[in-house]
């Protein structure tokens, strides 16, 4: 009788044949992308960091034209915290959420002054840096330090509820998810498993028409097993998305200016430009009552038909009224006269290019 050898009879961690599998299918799969390193290239922290920021916004298919920009005018993490915050911005503008732009400068000016230009190769340090969470420390501490972490992004997400058909609906379903993927992840080679589960829910586990019959784990998979795969993971119903409305203020000064101010960092539109408007109700409310909230006295006139546009959780209807005041009236605390000519430099989301663009016409 042949004897197991010690090596045979030593418990495997959960992940191994998964890992095993999955890191095969890297190997020959894997994805060229601008801030990956190469097989056998050192990954540079500062890209790592850079795309991670910037994929949470949005697409790679999107996010590819924004970092080859932002490496071309700020090749290094110093180069960045020397730049002037409005050619940060500008870079930025069209990814959205601006406060995130911010953080990332806050980011890189912290790097190069506390960490003389090179991150810390530690998740509490990373973590306490401005724009940082849970998600992109885990990342990088991955991919750029080829440290062990669990990295869990929308894609992975996908891909443990079906491996192991969690039936609990997102978001309830975060912890254990988290805590598979934590038996799941192997103690070598982090950062080309971590993106190895990126690429495959990317290419193969899709949301809609998963690729099962190219899949390197479909055999360790309870949802491929089970045939319903494509409906996880469970959701919770969306809420409603009821439209809601408001009243936005377009002030025309005599000399052209515009009245302006900027959005808190947190939320909806953080961060960004826009006219003074009332809040965004659910229940429409008493139209004749809007100019009750206008940011100054003056001969408020509504002008027809209001905007609308349709965010991701809610329409909006926003009803626009205009004014032209006085030269020398000065602007309200917190908010300021940008002359016309400078709005293409503000960070004015789309609803609030077409509150302005109804405004000027109509003044
Ligand atoms: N999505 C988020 N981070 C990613 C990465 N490093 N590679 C590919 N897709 C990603």
């Amino acid at each position: 009788m042949i004897k197991p050898s010690a090596s045979d009879s030593k418990p495997k961690p959960a992940s191994a044949p998964h890992a095993a599998l999955l890191l095969d299918w890297y190997d020959q799969a894997r994805r060229v992308l601008p801030w990956r390193a190469l097989p056998h290239e050192q990954a540079d922290p500062y890209r790592v960091w850079l795309s991670e920021v910037m994929l949470q916004q949005t697409t790679v298919q999107a996010v590819k034209p924004y970092f080859e920009t932002f490496l071309r005018l700020f090749p290094t993490v110093e180069s960045l915290a020397s730049a002037p915050t409005e050619q940060v911005m500008s870079a930025w503008a069209g990814l959205g959420y601006y406060s995130r732009a911010r953080n990332l400068h806050a980011c890189a000016k912290q790097v190069s002054t506390q960490y003389q230009g090179e991150f810390p190769r530690d998740y509490n340090s990373l973590k306490a840096l401005p724009g940082i969470g849970d998600y992109t420390a885990s990342a990088i501490m991955a991919i750029a330090f080829d440290e062990r972490a669990v990295v869990v992004d929308g894609n992975v997400e996908r891909v443990i509820t079906r491996l192991f058909r969690i039936e609990q609906p997102l978001p309830l379903s975060k912890p254990a998810i988290k805590q598979r993927a934590e038996q799941l992840t192997p103690h070598e080679r982090s950062g080309d498993y971590a993106q190895a589960m990126m690429d495959l829910g990317a290419t193969l586990c899709t949301p809609r028409s998963p690729s099962c019959f190219l899949c390197p784990v479909r055999g360790h998979c309870a949802g491929n097993k089970s045939g319903d795969e494509a409906t996880f993971p469970r959701k919770l119903p969306k809420k409603s998305r009821e439209t809601r409305y408001g009243a936005a203020f377009m002030c025309l000064r005599a000399d052209g200016a515009v009245l302006l101010r900027t959005r808190p960092d947190k939320g909806l539109l953080g961060g960004m430009s826009e006219i003074p408007t009332t809040h965004w109700d659910a229940e429409a409310t008493d139209p004749t009552k809007d100019t009750a909230h206008a940011p100054l006295e003056l001969n408020w006139q509504q002008v027809l038909p209001p905007v609308r546009h349709v965010f991701t959780h809610f329409p909006l209807v926003l009803r626009v009224y205009i004014a032209q005041a006085p030269l020398g009236t000065e602007a309200p605390e917190g908010m300021r006269f940008t002359p016309r000519q400078a709005l293409s430099g503000e960070a004015l989301p789309t609803i609030m290019v077409k509150a302005i663009a109804l405004g000027l016409d109509n003044l």
